[in-house]
């Protein structure tokens, strides 16, 4: 028996998914990324039967709500560990309450948004931080809310049930710190580090999607503009303006500088780290 080839996503196939996957998520895969989402959506064609990729491309459009929720799986990149880039935490732990943040100080409060938090490896090492800050912090109200547009990630990030992968960063003193291990390679957080940490599904580009209307002290979006079209990070960083208090921070990727594009942030240094100071309005 003659296997059939697999489907080959066209230029034209390219250039339709790639419209609806910036004008639903912000994010954009550049030309020479064409064999990558084929590679991410063919999963897909064979779970529905499909030939071709324009026939899944029409079921999105016949079937845009309940679709799209697949495509997001597809489509993100949910790479994620425990402590990737802790310089922030330890310069936000350091001396950054103190220099930037004096009203998060005990007595204070300090709500902390992960925009973009994957499985929640960020949100729960932020946690972590802050039990360290314990004598700083014992009489502050913490709140740290994490959402993802990959509802999977967010099931996962609840479960706080990790691989080894996860631990990569980490010390032995660390994961012992951090995690219980359970049998079978696997570790899930201590309840310590999970109080007060919130999941949810969102979508950066709709604020409803995440945001009650009370204001953040910092907003955590690491390595999620990288994969945003130049449009969708301009309201990525619009959103960031509007749900941060005034002098409050904001956190991003070692590649994601926005230094002196947007009058809404000043950039200011805490420890080894560029980070972003919401401008009062
Ligand atoms: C590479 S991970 C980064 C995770 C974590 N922030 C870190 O630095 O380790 C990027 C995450 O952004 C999420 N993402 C992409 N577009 C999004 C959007 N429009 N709204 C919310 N999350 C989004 C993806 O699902 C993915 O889990």
């Amino acid at each position: 028996m003659v296997k059939a080839s697999r489907p080959i996503l066209s230029q034209e196939e390219f250039l339709l998914f790639n419209e609806i996957i910036t004008d639903e998520f912000g994010i954009r895969f550049a030309d020479h990324k064409r064999q990558l989402l084929e590679s991410r959506l063919q999963p897909r064609l064979e779970a529905l039967h499909l030939t071709r990729f324009l026939d899944y491309y029409l079921q999105l459009v016949c079937d845009r709500a309940a679709e799209l929720p697949r495509l997001a799986e597809l489509v993100t990149n949910n790479e994620t560990f425990f402590c990737r880039e802790a310089r922030h935490f330890e310069a936000l732990f350091g001396r950054g309450l103190d220099d930037l943040l004096p009203s998060a100080v005990t007595p204070g409060s300090l709500r902390l948004l992960c925009a973009g938090c994957s499985s929640g490896e960020e949100a729960y090492s932020l946690r972590m931080f802050a039990n360290q800050s314990f004598v700083r912090l014992a009489r502050t109200r913490l709140e740290i809310d994490a959402f993802d547009l990959d509802a999977r990630r967010i099931e996962k990030a609840r479960r706080a049930e990790y691989e080894r992968s996860s631990l990569r960063a980490l010390n032995a003193e660390q994961v012992a710190r951090l995690l219980t291990p359970l049998p079978t390679e696997r570790w899930r957080v201590r309840p310590l580090h999970r109080a007060g940490v919130r999941f949810g599904v969102g979508n950066l580009l709709h604020v409803e999607t995440f945001w009650s209307g009370a204001l953040y002290d910092c907003v955590f979006c690491r390595n999620v503009l990288i994969y945003f079209s130049e449009g969708a990070s301009r309201r990525a960083v619009a959103t960031f303006a509007r749900v941060l208090r005034p002098g409050g921070l904001l956190f991003l990727g070692h590649s994601e500088s926005i230094i002196g594009m947007y009058p809404e942030f000043q950039t200011v240094r805490l420890g080894d780290s560029i980070v972003y100071r919401r401008v009062p309005a």
